[in-house]
């Protein structure tokens, strides 16, 4: 959907993956300044306030607009876009395609027009629209009510378009089939939480997806959970640097979920660390924007249906690959699946072989294999490359470029 914003993935930040319902003005202005001071020259400019911003009771009674809460958004929604756009930063904001929004509070429908009227007027560059209090209609047909919302973001001004359709659901209503069309990304999957089982659930749905991203349209597999402490879950610092690896690969919006006010922290270096290595995040942003796809794994053993392994020895490894802009050159990201528990001793570091020809490639070629988180050349090889040992839950990634080969 080329509405003009956004040809690679949006890079930001969202409320509800830590915050939820907590929060406010103060929350947001401390979340833009910190996001200009650390994380803008990284590419990450949106900060988006999720559900419960609004007055909950009731819409105004002259002109039908939302009203930001009085007390927790005293200043309104315009002051903190113009104070994002100060910093040359942008504003998100949420509502919902239903009667109201997951948390119960007001939402859009039969209000397309003044909400988007609204959000316009306060200069918002984001809008998340969900799925929450839909009747019958919108169930039937949710393509025409969103498209309808859509149609009037459009009339009046231009804005990232995000279209949370997590409850639709694959198989159902197929969003990826009809959202490129009137947005720019829509959700694909449940809501994720802070656990390695969450991003492997979401993970594997999205895997047929990879066709249906492209410039300007993404599949949304939900917001980042790195170094979000959400009890009872948090992931491992592995987990994290691996979940970041494979929304990059996955053309997925990069939302961070974590409290990047205290990002400096030293106890949250690892943190900053995945969130800001360059040469990953330009996997993200490359300009040719093409999603990855599994290529193919390595399973070895017998594996129950919870994935636990149940013969002595256990190996899972899945090799995913996404084609870059320049020429000859693509991301291959292996990672070491693992079983779900990573205490589960019958998982061990593993090296991993990428297989020219597993790669669609000719055996003979010499690629010069890139380590883009360790930032360092590893050589140049023909026929395959291996890894070093990638501990369970882990990952690496790297470029790999040549010449000689025509890419597929
Ligand atoms: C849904 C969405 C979440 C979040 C909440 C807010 O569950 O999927 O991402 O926006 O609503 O209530």
């Amino acid at each position: 959907y080329n509405n003009g914003v956004g040809r690679a993935p949006p890079m930001g930040w969202n409320s509800w993956n830590l915050f939820a319902c907590d929060i406010n003005e103060q929350l947001i202005i401390e979340t833009i300044d910190a996001m200009d001071s650390k994380l803008k020259k990284f590419g990450y400019q949106y900060v988006n306030i999720d559900d419960c911003w609004s007055l909950k009771s009731n819409r105004d009674p002259v002109t039908n607009e939302m009203i930001p809460d009085p007390v927790r958004f005293p200043r309104g929604i315009k002051f903190l876009a113009d104070y994002a756009h100060s910093k040359g930063l942008k504003l998100g904001i949420y509502s919902d395609v239903g009667d109201k929004t997951c948390q119960g509070y007001p939402g859009s429908a039969n209000h397309y027009e003044i909400d988007a009227k609204t959000f316009a007027k306060w200069e918002v560059d984001y809008l998340k629209l969900d799925w929450c209090f839909v009747d019958d209609a919108i169930k039937a047909e949710p393509w025409k009510y969103y498209g309808r919302m859509s149609a009037r973001i459009k009339q009046y001004w231009s804005s990232h378009l995000l279209l949370n359709l997590q409850l639709v659901g694959l198989g159902v209503s197929k969003p990826h089939e009809w959202a490129p069309k009137i947005a720019n990304s829509w959700r694909t999957t449940g809501d994720i939480n802070s656990s390695w089982k969450s991003v492997l659930e979401i993970l594997d749905l999205n895997k047929p997806l990879w066709k249906y991203s492209g410039p300007y349209a993404f599949n949304d597999p939900d917001m980042l959970e790195v170094e979000v402490d959400r009890p009872p879950n948090k992931l491992t610092i592995d987990e994290s640097r691996t979940h970041f690896t494979l929304w990059c690969m996955l053309n997925s919006p990069l939302l961070l979920g974590n409290d990047i006010r205290r990002l400096d922290d030293q106890d949250r270096k690892w943190a900053k660390d995945i969130i800001t290595n360059e040469e990953v995040i330009a996997v993200s942003q490359d300009p040719f924007v093409k999603q990855a796809q599994l290529l193919y794994e390595t399973k070895v053993g017998t594996f129950n249906q919870s994935g636990a392994c149940t013969s002595s020895n256990c190996t899972w490894i899945e090799v995913w690959m996404k084609p870059l802009q320049k020429t000859q050159t693509i991301a291959v990201a292996v990672y070491n699946r693992a079983g779900l528990n990573i205490k589960d001793p019958k998982f061990k570091a593993e090296s991993a072989n990428i297989i020219w020809k597993s790669l669609g490639l000719e055996e003979d070629l010499k690629l010069s294999v890139r380590d883009l988180w360790a930032h360092s050349d590893k050589g140049s090889f023909q026929k395959e490359y291996t890894t070093d040992k990638i501990a369970p839950h882990d990952v690496r990634l790297y470029s790999m470029s040549g010449s000689g080969w025509n890419r597929k």
